[in-house]
């Protein structure tokens, strides 16, 4: 057999799978209207990329350090101060190509072969596969639609084991949009301690919460609990940079340096124009933050509304994020039927939106949440409206 266990023993991911049959069916002439997408719709900020083409026109075009430049280590020290009340120095930090990046550089560092991590569910479609990649274990912990998706720490204590290594965070979370407690949080930093176990706080969504909810980095809550810690978040969401591919990690000085050693013999350094545009996105302007958000706002409020009025569907408002994550078992158990099969799972009900209505979304089932669309309204309240029409009239 040519393919590794390792690369047999990984799923693709199903979000990029729906981006791309959705892009498929967009070149063959068809009116696709995505609500598949992990990305905001707006355009990267004037300033940074103005600093990005000054970077080229200054020749900072180069190989870099490569955990990545001082200059952007010390702007994510400074955010992370004044935004998360984290002290970290720049030898706890580093730069990757994304977020996406310093998480798969986090758990081959802190895991071995059999060692258990706890990831609550649903959960962004990554983590499982790169917790297989590096021969660990994903242990599932199951949040719940009448919970508001949110975790207690008693859930999570309860599937602790003496092979737990790590736990998986991500608050506002994607597919769900939930936003954690603070009470539960300082209770799970406890269980961190007593158990010596690791945390991963992905906090990518970190900007993007409305209403009441807040935002708290597990990291602010002690030098103790901080040392269990890697605190992850980038600038994909923040600043509409999905594609500069530009995230950072913060934590012990031992698990930095273990994470920069697997990215020096992998990709090297991340971007060098994208870091110096990333130090604007830092430390420039922050106006057009929101901006964005209260036009996702608008949009999470309207696509929700509609979302409730659609027969079978029950939605709840998501505090963060941009994705809406309805509840659609009452659909599925009308088990449509479609070129002779019936629908009775999620992904064949959101391959029976996209081939009838021509409108992309993913399925729970993507992130271990049977039951589930995730819809994305990162996209204009023209594409919601028209999406949200065509879905309506499909399922009537
Ligand atoms: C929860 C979460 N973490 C991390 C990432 C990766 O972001 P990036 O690699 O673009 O920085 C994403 C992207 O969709 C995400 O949803």
């Amino acid at each position: 057999m040519t393919i590794s266990e390792r690369v047999k023993n990984i799923n693709p991911s199903q979000t990029l799978a729906i981006t791309a049959q959705a892009l498929k069916m967009k070149m063959d002439g068809k009116k696709v209207i995505s609500f598949g997408a992990g990305e905001p719709d707006f355009d990267t900020p004037e300033n940074i990329g103005d600093a990005a083409i000054l970077a080229i026109k200054k020749g900072f075009t180069h190989y870099t350090t490569n955990s990545g430049i001082i200059e952007l280590k010390k702007a994510i020290a400074e955010k992370l101060k004044k935004d998360n009340n984290i002290e970290y120095k720049t030898s706890e930090i580093m730069v990757s190509t994304g977020a996406k990046q310093c998480l798969f550089n986090t758990i081959l560092t802190i895991c071995n072969p059999g060692d258990e991590v706890l990831l609550p569910i649903p959960c962004w479609v990554s983590y499982t596969e790169q917790i297989k990649f590096a021969q660990a274990v994903p242990v599932f912990i199951p949040t719940y639609y009448h919970e508001a998706f949110k975790l207690n720490a008693k859930q999570v204590e309860e599937k602790i084991t003496p092979r737990t290594k790590l736990i998986i965070l991500n608050s506002p979370n994607n597919p769900t949009g939930a936003v954690y407690d603070s009470e539960e949080l300082k209770k799970i930093a406890q269980l961190l301690l007593k158990y010596n176990i690791y945390c991963i706080c992905d906090e990518i969504y970190e900007k993007l919460i409305y209403d009441e909810a807040k935002h708290l980095s597990m990291a602010s809550l002690g030098d103790e609990v901080k040392n269990k810690i890697i605190t992850i978040n980038g600038v994909s969401k923040s600043y509409a940079m999905t594609g500069w591919r530009i995230g950072y990690a913060a934590g012990s000085e031992e698990i930095i340096k273990g994470m920069s050693k697997i990215q020096g013999h992998s990709t090297s350094n991340p971007n060098s124009i994208a870091q110096k545009a990333s130090v604007e996105a830092l430390g420039g302007k922050q106006d057009t933050i929101e901006k964005m958000r209260k036009e996702f706002d608008k949009r999470r409020q309207y696509m929700v509304t509609r979302l409730n009025e659609i027969e079978g569907m029950s939605c709840l408002m998501p505090p963060g994020a941009f994705y809406a994550f309805p509840d659609v078992k009452e659909i599925l158990e009308r088990e449509i039927d479609y070129n002779g099969n019936k629908i009775k799972n999620s992904f064949g009900l959101s391959n029976y939106i996209l081939k009838e209505a021509e409108v992309a979304v993913v399925p729970g089932i993507a992130f271990e949440a049977e039951g589930y669309l995730r819809i994305s309204y990162a996209t204009s309240m023209e594409n919601i409206k028209e999406g949200l029409d065509r879905i309506e009239k499909l399922l009537k």
